[in-house]
């Protein structure tokens, strides 16, 4: 393979052969554009941390969707912002909740659009935390229960798809098994399985107003340190029935989508996070980078990476881009 008899720039030469041999190509279809659901009517409240996100009302989310399933984009995930907090949660299961409600109205007008809830406490609970609380630590197995009950309150709704965050061990059994008794064993699990206990979030949690009031997520997200623990936690997803693993955060993370990418069969989704959105934002409006240009360029690292999935507030964008 040496030169002159190779010669790798004679495939880049022109446009036409380069997209022929391009080893990774986007389609529209590998996007989900995750968005936020709060009480109210008629609210629309810009995300200051996210430029171009909002917290939509119930009746607002519906023609945002509407919108966003006629320029092409083929899913969405949403995460509630609640009236009340408490200390069980109580909104996250409650066929009255924000999320519950905003399903309903989005399938029955928008029936093709594919809808996928993230399950998770933090949202609903009055001290921010993925799970019940008793002096200062979050309990693992009272938490199964309630993200049981969410779950299932998500596919009574009409939800396509359901994705715990919360990081309990054991969740994505607990939900299988409800969702099976409650015969909704058509309805898939997409697990964040290797979910890492990132500053990446920043932003996210003043979207969703989940900021744990008292400590930090260490005690249940991974440390970004562990690699080959990434593989762990997706395998026991996997036995645990879930369809789709989800690595998250997506940038810092390649590594560990390669992996998982490399060790199991299953479609692996990679979460392009709030913190790398906004920095991308940041950056474009101070002039300093191309936002379209690098946004297509992390999009398409994802992917080469191993992502058949990405989820990313960029993916209307992206969508238009590809869609030109
Ligand atoms: C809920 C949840 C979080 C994100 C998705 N689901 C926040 C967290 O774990 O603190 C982060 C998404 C993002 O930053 O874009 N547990």
């Amino acid at each position: 393979m040496s030169f002159p008899f190779h010669r790798p720039r004679r495939l880049r030469e022109n446009s036409v052969i380069r997209k022929m041999v391009s080893e990774t190509n986007l389609t529209p279809d590998d996007f989900i554009y995750p968005m936020f659901v709060t009480f109210g009517k008629g609210v629309r409240n810009k995300i200051s941390s996210m430029p171009g996100c909002y917290q939509f009302s119930v009746d607002e989310i519906v023609k945002e969707a509407q919108k966003v399933y006629k320029l092409g984009v083929p899913a969405i995930i949403l995460f509630g912002i609640p009236e009340h907090k408490d200390e069980k949660g109580t909104e996250a299961y409650s066929p009255k909740g924000v999320v519950q409600k905003a399903i309903k109205a989005i399938k029955d007008r928008v029936p093709e659009l594919v809808v996928i809830t993230d399950v998770c406490m933090c949202e609903y609970m009055s001290h921010g935390h993925c799970g019940v609380i008793e002096n200062g630590r979050v309990l693992n197995d009272p938490t199964l229960e309630l993200l049981a009950k969410e779950a299932l309150s998500h596919a009574k709704a009409g939800a396509d798809m359901v994705a715990p965050s919360d990081m309990m061990d054991g969740r994505v059994a607990a939900i299988r098994d409800i969702l099976d008794e409650n015969r909704f064993d058509d309805i898939p699990i997409m697990s964040y399985a290797a979910k890492y206990a990132s500053a990446f979030y920043g932003p996210f949690r003043e979207a969703a107003e989940s900021t744990p009031s008292f400590g930090d997520r260490r005690s249940y997200q991974m440390d970004p340190a562990n690699r080959r623990e990434a593989l762990k936690e997706v395998e026991m997803d996997i036995e645990e029935g879930a369809d789709i693993i989800m690595v998250k955060p997506a940038l810092s993370y390649m590594d560990i989508i390669s992996d998982v990418k490399e060790t199991f069969d299953l479609p692996v989704a990679a979460y392009n996070v709030s913190g790398e959105y906004s920095m991308v934002k940041a950056a474009a409006k101070m002039g300093w980078i191309d936002e379209i240009k690098v946004m297509m360029e992390i999009m398409t690292s994802l992917k080469r990476a191993g992502a058949d999935i990405i989820l990313t507030y960029h993916a209307v964008d992206a969508v238009k881009e590809l869609n030109k």
